[in-house]
């Protein structure tokens, strides 16, 4: 199988492990449940749930104990998106090629959903402590544990909720105000901090040191700014329907950008660069993975 094959496997693989850990629509509450299945089941990379099975792998692990973890961050990247695009925030009306969630349920449902999908990530996580080898296994109890704290705070304040609310604040500001300091701030807790929350996990339930799972930590910030200079770079360069989502949505907010700051040539240079830095860095484990360093380089050229 070549690289592009591989990933389609593993993203249909992530896919499957989804589906079986989605709610049912029935009862009262369905139509949030439909609001939650419709926003995730919209397709999209999985690019999250793959970068923490490939960590898991790459130190070791070989175990069902990673799926509740990955299918809970899906969910809550997928909130994070029901709640980005709604009126109050970016105000977008594409998504993965189809109408955003609250165009098609309404807004206080999105806003549900979006909530419902932020629990039900920690519902399903949970789930992981019921599993027999987890029972059996002191450590791997104990890993759960800290896997568990990972999601919160890298989730929360001090992560995505704290980059949204600076990224929000910041369409305000004079463009004077959005240094590359507070840009680099939003990057780093709107972005990079769900995948340094994927890869920290898969690192830690695999049994990794915490000196891996910290060097893993910085190998995912870079993997993060990158990812998200590139988004900022397609929001100017693509187009709605190779994207599946508009095209000059950050303009429409008076969103500083890398590229605004930057220029679109810098902002290319920056995303390989730091592509290359992790990748170096991934490459300096003595266990390697070399599917998840191809995967960072392709992340380079990304045209969705
Ligand atoms: C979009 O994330 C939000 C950003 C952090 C830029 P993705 O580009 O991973 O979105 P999907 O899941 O593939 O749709
Ligand atoms: C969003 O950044 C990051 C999130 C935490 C949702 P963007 O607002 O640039 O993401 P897109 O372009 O809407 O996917
Ligand atoms: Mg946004
Ligand atoms: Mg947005
Ligand atoms: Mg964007």
């Amino acid at each position: 199988m070549n690289f592009k094959e591989e990933l389609q496997a593993k993203t249909e693989q992530a896919e499957e492990t989804l589906k079986q850990y989605l709610p049912e629509e029935k009862g009262y509450q369905k139509t949030v449940l439909s609001a939650m299945n419709y926003s995730v089941l919209a397709g999209g990379k999985r690019l999250r749930p793959i970068l923490m099975k490939e960590t898991y792998e790459m130190f070791g692990g070989s175990g069902r104990v990673v799926e509740p973890f990955m299918v809970a961050i899906e969910m809550i990247h997928n909130y994070s998106l029901v709640h980005d695009d709604l009126p109050c925030m970016d105000n977008d009306e594409y998504r993965r090629g189809r109408k955003t969630t609250h165009v098609v349920y309404g807004e206080g449902m999105a806003v549900l959903a979006g909530d419902a999908l932020l629990n039900y990530a920690f519902e399903t996580a949970a789930l992981a402590f019921e599993l027999p080898e987890v029972q059996e296994d002191v450590s791997l109890l104990k890993a759960v544990g800290k896997a568990m704290g990972i999601l919160a705070v890298k989730a929360g304040v001090y992560g995505m909720i704290g980059g949204q609310t600076a990224d929000v604040e910041a369409e305000e500001f004079p463009p004077e105000k959005v240094t590359e300091d507070l840009l680099l701030f939003i990057h780093e807790h709107k972005t990079a901090a769900l995948i340094q929350n994927a890869m920290m996990i898969g690192a830690v339930l695999a049994g990794a040191s915490p000196e891996e799972t910290a060097k893993i930590e910085k190998i995912a910030y870079n993997i993060g700014i990158a990812f998200q200079i590139q988004d900022d770079i397609l929001d100017v360069t693509s187009t709605l329907e190779v994207l599946g989502k508009p095209v000059g949505s950050d303009e429409k907010n008076h969103k500083v950008t890398y590229v605004t700051l930057n220029g679109l040539k810098k902002s290319e240079e920056e995303v390989k660069r730091l592509s290359e830095e992790a990748m170096k860095e991934l490459g300096s484990f003595g266990k390697r993975n070399l599917f998840l360093e191809k995967l960072v380089e392709d992340l380079i050229t990304r045209e969705k």
